[in-house]
């Protein structure tokens, strides 16, 4: 099996993308990391470009002991001096010097001609390996090169001293197809490109940055360039954790392999997420909040039976875990399973009651969390009163608004004997208070509380009411719903209880 060299280049490339810069700490705390995740090659910046940039490349290159540290430069003496000081500490330090080649950026950007950029290019490699043997040359915008141009220039730098050249994809325009064959055509005509690994640097301005560098791979790239999370100029660069997993993945089709410690990845994603304030999308692959959860009643089910059936990595590998999102397309063997999980002992009958409640209140909410699935449950379990209860509810209507005086028809069942109440109040739960009012009249309220569980309008309502007997003894309900009123009610009923169970 042949290994991929990982040269990572987020806090380059990546630190580069607007919003993403990183302070000193941020960056050394994030190469530290990439240190802990095995990348081969950490690109830490950009020296000249800032004096902030110069100090966090030198810092880094002083501390991080395990990777090749690397340093960008232009192809001028100013540049490269400058990056030979930022890195020269590190333990394995590389320049990574670059020049356009694409007609467009010769003759617009540069305004040279492609004679001229041999010369710079050569000129400028060998002024680099002066100072240091790791020398890697990128002809910029390679992809929009003539092919026969980027191999004459690919090959004078090899000569000049290059170890690594690196064919980048600057402006994400090539597709797979096209800029495989690119690689392959490289490493047939260009005639000492054994001399040196072949790099690939693709951007996601088409969204096919990991696809282009697989096609890379698959016609014998030696060296991925990424960042963690895909960040990068524009829309991004290739993402580590994207390349780096389908390579673990298909490492049997593929025949290669990388050093990543895997289960690093998703912890290395997060900090990078913190660090440059850039959210990692819901749905992104590997390291999005969604990449394995699931809430789907069907994949539930399947994932419940065997995890493969829907999932073709295992979460933990890369340091992350499946999750059962409680939602509207739950069905009851997720649910079951969760509720399980939790502790509760759960009879079918009331299975069915939390799978439907779960549904309504999902349609209105999106995701069922913890706490609603507890409230959910605590109201299922009570809703039309507890085993051995003299008072039980059969159905309850409340009406209310501005122009009608609010009322509650409430059909009870008092020991077996079927009763239907109707009272009015100043509100509906006042007339709530006064059906009961009927049945037990000792019922007096000596502290009353409505609060939202869940900290939206459609959360789940938790109502607690302090009862005073008329033997003066306090007691206290709570109760929970989706809905306010039935809330009450249910606080209601148990209070009534309690009070009849009392006087028994
Ligand atoms: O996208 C690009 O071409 C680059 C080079 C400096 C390698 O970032
Ligand atoms: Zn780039």
């Amino acid at each position: 099996m042949k290994k991929i060299i990982i040269f990572d280049t987020t806090l380059r490339d990546g630190e580069q993308s607007p919003g993403c810069t990183m302070a000193l700490e941020d960056k050394l705390r994030v190469a530290r990391q990439l240190e802990e995740l095995n990348v081969d090659v950490i690109e830490a910046g950009f020296p000249i470009a800032s004096q902030g940039d110069f100090e966090a490349v030198n810092a880094i290159a002083k501390e991080v002991q395990r990777p090749q540290i690397a340093g960008l430069a232009r192809c001028v003496e100013k540049d490269i001096d400058r990056c030979w000081e930022a890195v020269r500490d590190a333990k394995k330090p590389r320049i990574h010097i670059f020049l356009a080649t694409s007609p467009i950026h010769m003759q617009y950007k540069l305004k040279k001609t492609p004679e001229e950029i041999i010369r710079d290019a050569v000129k400028y490699t060998k002024y680099a390996a002066n100072y240091c043997e790791n020398v890697e040359f990128s002809p910029e915008d390679a992809s929009r090169t003539k092919s026969e141009f980027l191999h004459q220039i690919v090959e004078k730098v090899i000569e000049a001293g290059a170890t690594t050249v690196n064919i980048p994809d600057t402006v994400g325009y090539a597709i797979p197809s096209e800029y495989g064959k690119m690689i392959r055509r490289i490493k047939e005509n260009v005639l000492n490109i054994n001399q040196a690994k072949i790099s690939v640097h693709c951007h996601n301005d088409l969204g096919l940055a990991v696809a282009n560098s697989l096609a890379a791979i698959e016609n014998g790239a030696d060296q991925i360039e990424c960042t963690i999370n895909g960040i990068g100029e524009r829309a991004g660069n290739c993402s580590l954790e994207e390349i780096v997993m389908i390579l673990d993945t298909r490492k049997k089709d593929l025949n290669v392999y990388t050093d990543i410690v895997l289960n690093q990845i998703y912890l290395t994603s997060r900090l990078v997420s913190i660090s440059t304030g850039m959210i990692i999308q819901r749905n992104k692959a590997i390291v999005g909040e969604n990449a394995f959860a699931h809430e789907a009643g069907i994949h539930q089910h399947g994932i419940l039976s065997h995890p493969m059936a829907y999932e073709i990595m295992d979460p933990i590998k890369i340091g992350q875990k499946s999750v059962m999102v409680i939602g509207k397309h739950s069905g009851k063997h997720a649910i079951g399973a969760e509720l399980k999980k939790a502790g509760y002992d759960i009879n079918e009958k009331q299975l069915t009651a939390i799978v439907e409640m779960v549904k309504a209140h999902a349609d209105r909410k999106k995701i069922v969390d913890e706490e609603d699935l507890r409230a959910i449950v605590k109201s299922v379990t009570n809703l039309s009163g507890e085993k051995g209860d003299v008072v039980k509810i059969d159905d309850v209507h409340i009406l209310t608004g501005n122009k009608l005086i609010p009322s509650a028809t409430i059909k009870f069942d008092i020991a077996g004997i079927k009763r239907t109440i109707a009272a009015v109040g100043n509100g509906p739960i006042d007339a709530v208070a006064n059906a009961f009012a009927v049945i037990v009249p000792d019922m007096n309220i000596a502290e009353f509380e409505v609060k939202a569980i869940s900290a939206s309008s459609k959360g789940i309502a938790q109502v607690s009411i302090t009862f005073k007997d008329k033997m003066k003894k306090q007691f206290a309900v709570v109760a929970t719903n989706d809905d306010t009123i039935l809330a009450c009610v249910h606080a209601f009923l148990k209070g009534a209880n309690r009070i009849l169970r009392e006087q028994e």
